[in-house]
């Protein structure tokens, strides 16, 4: 009998109830993070050139065929809610330049479970698209912005669109979107003098800025720890300049902006602070890539092949063990501040913020 099967009896081999079954459903990873939280990039496409995320010329994007298709993009989502998902982000690439993105916003926020339904996006075509973005049932909007000077504008995204994007807030402001961010990114030598303007702006109009510290994953290896505007140094500015920042719990504490608000009850700010107070112990994301591959996390090296299972007759229950796999597999989190960091294989364009 040396040789027998062990069966550890703690382990059901069955989910015994329903309510087990339930909980085991859930995607908690080795860590014992609950993950809730997907964001399906639509397009490796985008209609600027920021150098922080894409290379200036010769750009390989992924063909078309490749690319996961509406019913596609549902049906993952619609399987990922079955576990646990409620809250789906949708990023790019610059998500806007996907043909008819209205119709896919409004077939997500539709889904039984689907929560919250938000996008990310440059902004240059909000002018054409927040209103039918709207009208599909979208609320919630960040929108990508680190300097409102327009030769500043030019120098990042290599585009000189910034009077679209100024005019696209405007119009989300008067459509009504609820809290829209504004994202920037927070790169050393360069956006300083933008950092307390940016921050005005926001408090005049009722955007809340964001500063993201810039991270590794740039499409040309320009990356360097010394290039990155630390939150503490942007706090320390806006301080200084504005009013005294006073720190205010999120109601979310998954969530990896730390958020502020200033002392004088005019406005807050948040910070990504990837790089200097690494928030990967909460995380609680998942990330779908245009061309269908499912990854655990913004740096990682290992992804799984969603559109191969979806497009070989694969049944619900296969693709939601693919999810399930994926989660299980996580790592604890990026190594940024480690010799041990590798920079992962695609930009961020071809991931998706
Ligand atoms: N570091 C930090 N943030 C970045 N973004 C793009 N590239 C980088 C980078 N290298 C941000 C953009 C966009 C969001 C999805 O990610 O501001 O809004
Ligand atoms: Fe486009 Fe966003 Fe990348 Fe800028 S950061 S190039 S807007 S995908």
């Amino acid at each position: 009998m040396e040789n027998a099967p062990v069966i550890d009896s703690h382990v059901p081999l069955a989910a015994p109830n329903a309510r087990l079954a339930d909980s085991n459903a859930r995607l908690i990873d080795s860590f014992g993070r609950l993950h809730d939280n997907l964001r399906v990039s639509v397009t490796d496409r985008c209609n600027v050139r920021c150098f922080y995320c894409m290379p200036e010329t010769d750009v390989r994007f992924v063909e078309r065929r490749e690319i996961l298709d509406f019913e596609e993009i549902e049906r993952f989502v619609r399987i990922a809610v079955t576990l646990g998902v409620r809250k789906v982000r949708i990023t790019g690439g610059e998500p806007l330049v996907r043909r008819d993105l209205p119709v896919l916003v409004r077939r997500l926020a539709a889904l039984p479970g689907v929560e919250d339904i938000a996008l990310t996006t440059n902004g240059v075509l909000l002018p054409k698209l927040a209103q039918p973005l709207y009208e599909a049932g979208l609320r919630r909007i960040n929108v990508h912005l680190d300097t409102l000077d327009r030769e500043r504008f030019l120098r990042i995204t290599r585009r000189d669109e910034i009077s679209k994007v100024l005019a696209g807030l405007e119009l989300c402001k008067q459509l009504g979107y609820s809290k829209i961010k504004l994202n920037a990114v927070a790169v050393k030598n360069l956006v300083e003098p933008d950092i307390v303007p940016l921050a005005r702006f926001g408090r005049e109009h009722g955007f809340e800025v964001r500063y993201i510290e810039f991270m590794p994953l740039d499409a040309q290896n320009l990356w360097d720890r010394k290039k990155v505007l630390l939150a503490d140094d942007i706090i320390r500015m806006l301080s200084r300049e504005i009013a005294p920042l006073v720190p205010v719990p999120d109601p979310d504490p998954r969530a990896p902006a730390s958020e502020y608000r200033f002392a004088d009850g005019v406005g807050r700010v948040g910070f990504i602070a990837s790089v200097s107070r690494p928030f990967c112990l909460n995380c609680n994301r998942l990330r779908l890539t245009a061309d269908g591959k499912l990854r655990y996390c913004l740096f990682a090296i290992e992804e799984d092949d969603v559109k191969t299972l979806l497009r070989s007759g694969a049944s619900d229950d296969d693709v939601a063990a693919l999810i399930r796999r994926n989660v299980a597999g996580k790592w604890r989190g990026h190594e940024i501040n480690t010799a041990r960091f590798v920079a992962p294989p695609r930009p961020m364009y071809a991931i998706g913020g």
